[in-house]
């Protein structure tokens, strides 16, 4: 047996990773110690350009002092308390904000919160809603779920199920009768494109697929990321949002947004909902929600859901479920600090204004090594390298470790680099990424 790793002062080999190669990550190990603003700095003190807001989620920025201090305060004035038959005032306080600045706005009516503890969290709730809502309104017969292929909707069995990437999936039972759309990724159609690609309405179209094979009777909601991100930003074709829409308003079947990467800004507007103007039943958010200072996440619910389930004796708890952690106090007091930052310094839109700079210089690395599609919406991209023969994902592996030697952080999942930087990004910034990226490019070539 290999001797344990030490690093420092401690050993490794104790901390098992989440989505981590741990033998891989162990030998060479790259750590991070600290973060301020745009910047991390790793452990040997060298500061990383965050390409990535962590991981879609410290989207106003690190080290946010506001934050810091609402979350002390609320630790030493109350801990925590339950939110099952009790509830606290916080709470209450942070769901009616949000409220204010629900997807979609006033008129689309996702004006009710159910606090959770991760997006994977927000994704069983929705999910549970959606089947509890059908049996509701006399419809038990609707408890199929349905995703889509390439989909990431984290790692609950609800998640897994619904989700759509085979490593997530091989190993672990799913739950019965689920069914996935075709995924909409389509390079041969909508290479290098900025926005939406032009081509893929159609591709929605395969929900009525599954309604003449399934039948609608079954078919309890559909869910989808608005923007894919976890595969390696997927952006949905013009008018294919639109699409599934109507067809899941026709066979009566629930639409779920999960918006855990693109709530919150990161495409410019306040979510993907008033982005693309198609407004769903649920959308599931996390990540942005707090900063990612505190682990929270939040289900939007549309009216329509949420009194179909205020039926029956008051006495009688509508809907079975919550999280020892739903609507945590510390959560919470992050949660009302971040949103009064994203309020004060524009940051729901700021992509908006930065985002024809970050389109223009992400696609400067057209033609570089390998790349074989650059695409990008609000301040988002995803880059996609040619695999190595016999070995998938290794090239962009290696940009991302080049790249953290150089100072700055991607993401990559198979061969594809996804960026998602912090919405607070200025362009020399924007510049720093590209001059590191296209070097790093160029030595993985
Ligand atoms: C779209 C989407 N849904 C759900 C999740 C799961 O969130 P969490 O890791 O907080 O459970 C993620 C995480 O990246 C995500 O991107």
């Amino acid at each position: 047996m290999n001797a344990p790793q030490r690093h420092n002062s401690f050993r490794l080999d104790s901390y098992w990773m989440p989505f981590t190669a741990n033998r891989q990550f162990k030998a060479s190990p790259r750590l991070l110690a600290r973060a301020e603003g745009m910047y991390y700095t790793s452990d040997d003190n060298r500061q990383i350009l965050d390409g990535t807001a962590g991981l879609w989620c410290v989207n106003a920025g690190h080290g946010r002092r506001e934050i810091a201090e609402a979350v002390g305060r609320q630790l030493s004035t109350m801990d925590y308390a339950p939110s099952f038959q009790m509830g606290h005032p916080i709470a209450f306080e942070f769901a009616e904000r949000l409220a204010a600045i629900a997807p979609g706005g006033p008129s689309a009516d996702l004006d009710h919160v159910f606090f959770t503890g991760s997006g994977s969290e927000s994704v069983d709730t929705a999910l549970k809603m959606a089947i509890a809502y059908q049996r509701a309104i006399g419809q038990g017969t609707r408890t199929r779920l349905i995703g889509r292929e390439r989909g990431y909707h984290g790692v609950g069995f609800g998640g897994v199920t619904v989700g759509g990437i085979l490593n997530n999936r091989r190993v672990f039972p799913q739950l019965p009768g689920a069914d996935h759309l075709r995924h909409t990724h389509d390079p041969v159609r909508n290479a290098f494109v900025k926005g939406q690609p032009e081509h893929g309405a159609e591709l929605a179209d395969d929900l009525e697929r599954l309604v003449a094979l399934h039948g609608a009777e079954t078919i309890a909601a559909v869910i989808v990321e608005p923007v894919a991100g976890s595969t390696g930003v997927l952006i949905p074709p013009k008018g294919y949002l639109e699409r599934l829409r109507a067809i899941c308003d026709r066979h009566g079947i629930l639409l779920i947004f999960d918006e855990v990467i693109t709530g919150f800004g990161r495409l410019g507007a306040p979510f993907a909902v008033d982005y693309f103007g198609v407004v769903p039943d649920l959308v599931t958010t996390a990540k942005g929600l707090t900063n990612g200072a505190i682990p929270m996440g939040a289900v939007f619910a549309s009216r329509k859901v949420h009194d179909a389930l205020m039926q029956g004796p008051e006495s009688q708890i509508e809907l079975f479920h919550g999280y020892t952690y739903s609507g945590h106090p510390a959560a919470c007091a992050a949660g009302l600090a971040t949103l009064s930052i994203y309020r004060q310094e524009g940051l729901l839109t700021r992509a908006a204004e930065i985002e024809s700079y970050w389109h223009e210089a992400i696609h400067t690395l057209k033609g570089l090594p390998n790349v074989i599609d650059i695409r990008t919406i609000g301040l988002i991209a995803g880059i996609e390298l040619e695999s190595r023969a016999g070995a998938p994902g290794s090239r962009a592996y290696d940009a991302f470790v080049d790249c953290f030697e150089k100072g700055l952080l991607i993401r990559v999942t198979g061969d594809i680099i996804a960026l998602s930087p912090p919405l607070i990004i200025e362009k020399p910034q924007i510049d720093a990424i590209i001059e590191t990226l296209s070097d790093a490019l160029k030595r993985v070539a």
